[in-house]
């Protein structure tokens, strides 16, 4: 397998890095801790090293170095795509390399190969309640492949730490794998009076979705799709969802777990929900003024808002400074695919008059749009409606990061997360003293 063969080529490398970092340098500080970080979220304390990804505040997300654009213009495209293969993606990131057609095609056919999901997966969809978010669906789907992980089996047999990883990598193609399956059977079943269509293994892992959800026929919600995919794949490691999946998985928990309480994390309306709860926001927005709002009208409209104690979705970002590379991206493909539509236009006004309303307030580090203040919008124009799910779609991509970190945390023997927590008590003591 490429992939495997890939990372084994870079392994004693990174790992001497690491060793030499580690020895020779172990004690050099790197990050300082107040009392108002501390109750803060730990928020701007450098935690953990992961070499995925990173968000520089002015610039944005750089996946495995590459600036979104980058990422968009030099990965592999299936012919008659605009947009980049999800298997080219997967590659960049697990083997920090960017791959050539071939080894993006390898991805997808590995995904072909491992994407039929076991019965009882969608029967434990099926017993839910039917009103159950679809979050909830996703993540017990991902928790109900479990029995099947192998790094799971392998440790219980026992295996040397040094070939975690490509336990980890093994379960990590079988669960990317079935994510398109898994996330269009919870769409056709919520929404579409279960009308299952199953996967077209001629096409691509972004497309396959599109295509199993009723898109087969519409090539620009498929570039959509991949696009989706592709910016949601990763964003750092202390974010909620990487966040919790690293710790999980930190205890050698399988992937299936760390990608459930992942899930979990995102499922938070401060984090994936944002772009359900974005929709709505913007959908009521336009219900209050039907031909777009002055800036003034937003103004008066924002503070009402503000006032009742909600702050408004998609904007503002605890890492980022400057507007989110990820909404640019999307942003561009709206100029260009839908620049007549009405949601869309609402969305480009929201981006002109709202940053300056928000500095105003006074409050927000950063008063400009995040990922998701556009997401939905273009989602709703394919006809692709019920908000709830956005949140799945996110996860879809989110867990092809979450199962890089994963693998690399095990390559590089990473081990399990244990921070210090203090008290309140101790805290005024050394206030006294200092
Ligand atoms: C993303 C988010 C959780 C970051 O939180 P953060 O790092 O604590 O943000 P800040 O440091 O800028 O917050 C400072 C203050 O501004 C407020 N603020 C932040 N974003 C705001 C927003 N979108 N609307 C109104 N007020 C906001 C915060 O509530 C906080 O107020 P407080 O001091 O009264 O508690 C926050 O900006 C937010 O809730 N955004 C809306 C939800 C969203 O889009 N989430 C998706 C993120 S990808």
């Amino acid at each position: 397998m490429r992939l495997y063969d890939r990372i084994s080529a870079q392994l004693v490398g990174w790992r001497q890095r690491v060793s030499h970092l580690k020895e020779a340098h172990g004690a050099v500080k790197v990050s300082d801790i107040t009392i108002e970080q501390l109750y803060g979220g730990i928020r701007g304390v450098a935690i953990n090293v992961s070499d995925i990804s990173y968000v520089d505040p002015q610039e944005g997300i750089r996946l495995r170095g590459f600036t979104v654009p980058e990422i968009l213009t030099l990965l592999p495209k299936m012919k008659g795509a605009e947009m980049p293969m999800v298997g080219g993606l997967y590659h960049l990131l697990m083997a920090n390399e960017i791959p050539t057609y071939e080894d993006a095609l390898a991805v997808e056919s590995e995904w072909i190969k491992r994407s039929t999901v076991p019965e009882h997966v969608f029967d434990v969809i099926r017993q839910l309640p039917h009103d159950a978010h679809p979050m909830t669906m996703f993540s017990m789907a991902i928790l109900a492949m479990q029995p099947e992980s192998v790094f799971a089996k392998k440790y219980n047999e026992g295996i040397p730490k040094t070939d975690y990883w490509k336990y980890y990598l093994e379960d990590s193609l079988t669960l990317t794998a079935r994510l398109p399956v898994i996330g269009a059977f919870i769409y056709n079943h919520k929404y579409r009076q279960g009308q299952h269509i199953p996967l077209d293994p001629n096409l691509d892992w972004g497309a396959n979705f599109a295509h199993m959800i009723g898109k087969g026929d519409d090539k620009e919600y498929q570039d959509l799709a991949r696009l989706f995919f592709i910016l949601h794949s990763d964003h750092e490691s202390g974010n909620v969802s990487a966040h919790a999946s690293h710790l999980v998985a930190s205890a050698l928990s399988d992937v299936y777990y760390a990608c459930s309480a992942g899930m979990n994390g995102l499922a938070g309306p401060l984090h994936g929900l944002a772009n359900q709860e974005c929709l709505k926001w913007l959908l009521d927005l336009q219900d209050a003024f039907p031909d777009q709002p002055s800036c003034q009208q937003l103004e008066q409209y924002v503070w009402d808002y503000l006032d009742s104690g909600r702050v408004i979705p998609g904007y503002g970002h605890a890492v980022l400074r400057v507007t989110d590379p990820r909404f640019i991206a999307q942003l561009d493909y709206g100029k260009q695919h839908m620049p007549d539509d009405e949601l869309f236009q609402l969305v480009t006004q929201v981006y002109e008059c709202l940053p300056g309303i928000l500095v105003k307030q006074g409050k927000i580090k950063n008063p400009f749009p995040n990922v998701d203040a556009i997401n939905g919008a273009l989602q709703y124009h394919y006809g692709i409606r019920e908000f709830d799910f956005y949140t799945v779609l996110f996860g879809m991509g989110r867990i092809l990061g979450l199962t890089a970190h994963a693998v690399w945390s095990r390559a590089l023997g990473k081990p399990i997360d244990r921070p210090k927590s203090l008290t309140t008590r101790m805290l005024e003591e050394m206030v006294i003293k200092s």
